[in-house]
């Protein structure tokens, strides 16, 4: 698949995925070195990328990708199923580094994220897979759960995160959430738009 194919697969959100069809060790590796090898600012390392093909670590952090304050999400099963992916990216901040230039870190950490993240979501699609991104988190428990796993993360991260899911589709519509087998709900029908069309204002000179 070309990269302009990718970007309108990329650009969408899949929140069900086949169980059975993994991403395989390779793809995995590939993608994880397109997403850090993009360019960050005098090229400091602002955030750490945990990718988890552990599906008991991703149920639990699809568990808590809640926020507290919608009541769309006060319920057994909520919409962000993107998390349930064979393959779940993390994007997380390292502990602010100061710079000579006086840079924001937090600024730099997110920019750093969003430039890595869509390489990685372009890379994935091109690679036949989709992706599915989620922000919404109650990122102390996440960090929690990374850190019962082992996983060193920095005592002083600061912003918010980004995850993105990539795997295969399980069901036609990407909108539906499957969780244990089932379609728990459909995007149709939670009162959330999909599907919207975007128009970016684009100055050719
Ligand atoms: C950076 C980023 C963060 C996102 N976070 C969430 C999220 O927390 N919850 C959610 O339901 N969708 C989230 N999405 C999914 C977008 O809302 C979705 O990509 C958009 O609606 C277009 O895809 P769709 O047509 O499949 O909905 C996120 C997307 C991006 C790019």
């Amino acid at each position: 698949m070309n990269n302009l194919q990718a970007s309108l697969v990329a650009e969408r959100c899949q929140r069900n995925w086949n169980a059975k069809k993994l991403v395989s060790d390779e793809h995995v590796n590939e993608i994880i070195k397109v997403a850090t090898n993009m360019p960050t600012k005098q090229n400091k390392e602002y955030y750490q990328l945990v990718a988890s093909t552990d599906q008991t670590l991703n149920r639990q952090i699809y568990n808590v990708a809640i926020d507290d304050n919608n009541d769309g999400f006060k319920k057994q099963f909520h919409r962000n199923g993107q998390v349930l992916a064979p393959l779940l990216l993390i994007w997380l901040s390292t502990n602010p580094v100061g710079d000579k230039f006086d840079d924001s870190f937090i600024e730099q950490f997110q920019i750093s994220i969003g430039i890595s993240s869509g390489a990685a979501a372009l890379h994935a699609a091109s690679l036949g897979y989709k992706t599915g991104y989620c922000c919404c988190f109650k990122w102390g428990i996440v960090s929690s759960l990374l850190k019962a796993k082992g996983i060193k993360l920095s005592e002083q991260s600061v912003g918010h995160g980004l995850t993105l899911g990539i795997g295969h589709a399980k069901t036609d519509y990407r909108g539906d959430v499957l969780v244990d087998k089932k379609i728990r709900l459909s995007l149709r029908n939670d009162g959330v738009d999909c599907n919207i069309e975007k128009e970016i204002m684009v100055h050719k000179i």
